[in-house]
């Protein structure tokens, strides 16, 4: 699904959210509905395309644990309503690598140990974590790797990467909400939101 550049999004006033944000936000650009339904056709294409494989989940923490929790969920209840039950293992990492709305150069890969076969990720931005992430775990030489993506950023940065799947392009805004934080903040927000200067300045470190 493509946002496009002037899509003013929702107005925070058609939707309830934390009361701590109240005058942080810009609007609402993915309603949580959305969000979720999406996930649930990409869970379907991810089935489709593993055949009888078993798979490894890895959630890249801590903005991809809302995607990925829905996205496993979504993959179980369609293999318990279909012929073949897929085995699933889940296995989580942590990537660290921005400040405020910036990302930093140096990168942190904390956890993981059966690394193999599919990631479920928040959101690429510039590429430039989800290729570090890559190059750690082709090392373990697995049959198959696939990465999902809630979101992809269309950024003029010519190092885009692109997931195998993903639920929306958006554009090149700092987003929050759905577990997207901003210096730790916003995770507990259901709806992706756009983030307004006052928001910024408010949590800024
Ligand atoms: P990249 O290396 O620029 O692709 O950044 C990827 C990571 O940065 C994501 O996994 C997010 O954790 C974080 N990130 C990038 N853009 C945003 C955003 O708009 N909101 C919140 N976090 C973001
Ligand atoms: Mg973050």
């Amino acid at each position: 699904i493509q946002i496009s550049d002037n899509w003013p999004g929702y107005s925070l006033d058609l939707f309830t959210y934390p009361q701590h944000y109240y005058g942080d936000l810009e609007n609402v650009l993915i309603p949580h509905g959305i969000i979720v339904d999406r996930t649930e056709r990409l869970a379907k294409d991810i089935m489709q395309d593993i055949g009888d494989n078993d798979i490894v989940v890895l959630c890249v923490l801590k903005g991809g644990y809302k995607f990925c929790a829905d996205l496993v969920e979504h993959i179980k209840n369609l293999s318990r309503n279909s012929e073949r039950f897929i085995s699933m293992k889940v296995d989580f990492v942590r990537l660290k690598s921005y400040h405020n709305d910036q990302s930093m150069q140096d990168m942190q890969i904390i956890g993981g140990d059966d690394l193999s076969k599919l990631t479920g990720k928040d959101i690429v931005g510039t590429g430039r974590t989800m290729k570090v992430l890559l190059n750690n775990i082709e090392k373990y030489k697995p049959k198959m790797i696939k990465v999902a993506s809630l979101l992809v950023k269309r950024t003029s940065r010519p190092d885009g990467y692109r997931p195998d799947y993903y639920g929306f392009e958006i554009p090149d805004l700092f987003v929050v909400g759905y577990a997207l934080d901003y210096n730790e903040h916003f995770r507990d927000l259901n709806h992706i939101c756009v983030i307004n200067d006052h928001g910024k300045a408010k949590y800024r470190v």
